[in-house]
């Protein structure tokens, strides 16, 4: 175990069993603290409890602590707080355990298989950047869940079934358009749809009449909806392809999938009682969803015209993911707004009998994505914004940024580091703040190379290589974890902060929180500069010196590299 505070939590626990027989486990309450690397905070509760005074407790617990091969002697401070500061040569030791391509990041204890629903944009419609937010975060939690160990099922909820198609199979059928050509304009094709239908009634009835066809297995409406559902899963996974999300053509489990499960989960339901028909509609109301005027909420399983929604198939897909995939945690990687939706299914699911602890299945909500006016993020001409063109303008800033900053790389490296700093500014700009709240689109904030952003971390990054590439070979294979004397308290808090590592990446995942990760490479990043500028790497004199730093600055671009690569980012080592 690598991580120090971890350590030392263990310790104080023992430490404050020993002063404590008959309490339980008490929590010792192991924080880090502007004062020292950690502070026990866990005797003020206990000198409550035994009713004694607090420093006397805390006088106790440093009596009972065993922790000399780790700290300095611990100092009590305040109204009775435990500080305690690591050890140089013990900090340097746990380096060691950052060697490798995990970088001392444990697998989880308790693996799972864990169904991540993200990204489903929706067949012959431009993706918004709802579902940019869906993707992104989703790609970034089922990296960081694998890379812990679960057994991660990616599953692309396409849209691609429903009544919007009967619109759309009409316009393609009576476009004279290929699927390709109608698919490459998505907004301008379903528009023309749409005000096709309005417009025209007798459009309007084929419409109808189409869905109800399509529904019925007629042949050549199918083989339409099947060429749209074509065009349009090539068109997305080439945007998945750009934006270099792990997504690929097998995870294509579109709503029409649940199709032929759809009547059997209903059978399901109505033997359970947990139907009933309200004007002509079969509707489930789970117990607790009420509505503004305290009405019990409807989740409508199957419309009086006999056909399903989207409720129908958010249960079918959920039972499948349990009884046939082996989900034990469902992950729905949607908007806030579909937070009543979401809970309704899974409420359902609970009664039924399909949805039982320990599995769990959990809304990752998120917050909308503004414009620089504060309201929803739109074109100019209030239309969604195209993914494609989003993911050119920030690819197009990028290579701006990069022929300025350097101009000696070559065309194709410049490409290269532009795609990787425009992608990883889009994703990072996601991923920074808290998911579930909005953020506002800035371009020129999302790319700047100072600040959170992904940029600054990777032009640190790059900063790191270049060091490396320039030092002697033989300082460089000399350069291994093993090697690092800490002298300086520089040295000391970059070292501290590599430990954190494991943690940062436990927390990010636990909580379905990856700004956790991006807050803790950002503070790496800020303490590796504060490092650089007080320690000469290459001018230190010392073989030994020099050679421990070197290793130092491996360690920190390893970390960075893999922590980015979690979250679904390029680290170039040029920028
Ligand atoms: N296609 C839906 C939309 O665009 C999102 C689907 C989310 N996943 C789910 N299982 N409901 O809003």
């Amino acid at each position: 175990m690598a991580d120090p505070l971890v350590l030392l939590a263990e310790r104080a626990a023992a430490a404050m069993a020993a002063i404590d027989p008959d309490g339980g486990s008490p929590d010792p309450v192991v924080r880090p603290s502007t004062h020292a690397d950690a502070q026990i905070n866990g005797a003020l509760a206990l000198a409550k409890r035994l009713n004694r005074p607090p420093r006397e407790v805390a006088e106790a617990l440093v009596g009972a602590l065993e922790v000399d091969d780790l700290c300095l002697p611990p100092e009590i401070a305040g109204p009775g707080f435990v500080n305690l500061q690591l050890r140089d040569d013990a900090l340097a030791a746990m380096l060691v355990d950052l060697s490798g391509p995990r970088r001392g990041v444990q697998p989880a204890t308790d693996t799972a298989t864990v169904v991540v629903d993200y990204s489903a944009p929706n067949v012959a419609k431009e993706m918004h950047v709802g579902h940019l937010r869906s993707t992104i975060i989703g790609d970034a939690l089922a990296r960081m869940l694998g890379f812990l160990g679960h057994h991660v099922i990616r599953q692309n909820h396409l849209g691609d079934w429903g009544t919007p198609f009967g619109m759309l199979i009409e316009q393609l059928a009576t476009s004279g358009s290929t699927a390709e050509a109608s698919v490459a304009d998505l907004n301008a094709f379903y528009r023309q749809a749409r005000a096709t239908f309005d417009a025209d009634a007798g459009f309007a009835e084929r419409s109808r009449a189409r869905v109800v066809a399509l529904q019925g297995g007629d042949a050549e409406s199918l083989a339409l909806w099947r060429q749209l559902v074509a065009a349009s899963e090539s068109y997305f996974s080439d945007a998945y392809r750009r934006l270099e999300v792990t997504l690929t053509d097998d995870d294509y489990a579109g709503e029409s999938t649940y199709n032929a499960l759809l009547d059997p989960m209903v059978a399901d339901l109505e033997a359970k009682g947990l139907v009933v028909v309200d004007d002509g509609a079969l509707c489930a109301y789970p117990p607790g969803f009420t509505g503004r005027d305290g009405e019990p909420l409807a989740l409508i399983v199957r419309k009086a015209d006999g056909g399903y929604g989207y409720a129908a198939t958010d249960l079918a897909a959920l039972r499948y993911r349990i009884e046939e995939l082996g989900a034990d945690d469902l992950l729905y990687v949607v908007g806030a707004p579909q937070h009543d939706h979401l809970a309704m299914v899974f409420a359902v699911a609970t009664q039924a009998g399909w949805l039982t602890p320990p599995r769990r299945a959990e809304h990752i909500a998120f917050g909308s994505v503004l414009g620089p006016d504060g309201k929803m993020f739109r074109t100019r001409t209030g239309d969604t914004v195209r993914l494609a063109d989003l993911v050119d303008e920030a690819v197009e800033r990028a290579a701006q940024l990069v022929a300025e900053k350097s101009p000696e790389l070559d065309p194709a490296t410049a490409a290269d580091v532009a795609s990787a700093l425009g992608i990883g500014a889009i994703k990072y700009a996601d991923l920074a703040s808290d998911r579930v709240k909005d953020y506002v689109f800035d371009w020129d904030r999302m790319l700047a190379f100072t600040g959170n952003t992904a940029p600054y971390l990777q032009y640190a990054h790059a900063r790191m290589c270049s060091i490396l590439a320039k030092a002697e070979p033989g300082d460089l294979e000399a350069a291994t974890p093993g090697a690092v004397r800490i002298t300086e308290g520089a040295e000391h808090d970059l070292a501290l902060a590599l430990l954190g590592f494991d943690a940062a990446v436990h927390a990010a995942c636990d909580r379905r929180s990856p700004h956790r990760l991006c807050t803790y490479l950002h503070d790496l990043a800020t303490t590796y500069t504060t490092f650089y500028e007080a320690c000469p790497v290459l001018r230190a004199f010392d073989d030994d010196l020099r050679r421990s730093r070197l290793a130092l600055c491996s360690l920190t671009a390893g970390v960075l590299a893999t922590g980015l690569d979690l979250l679904g980012i390029r680290a170039p080592d040029r920028v």
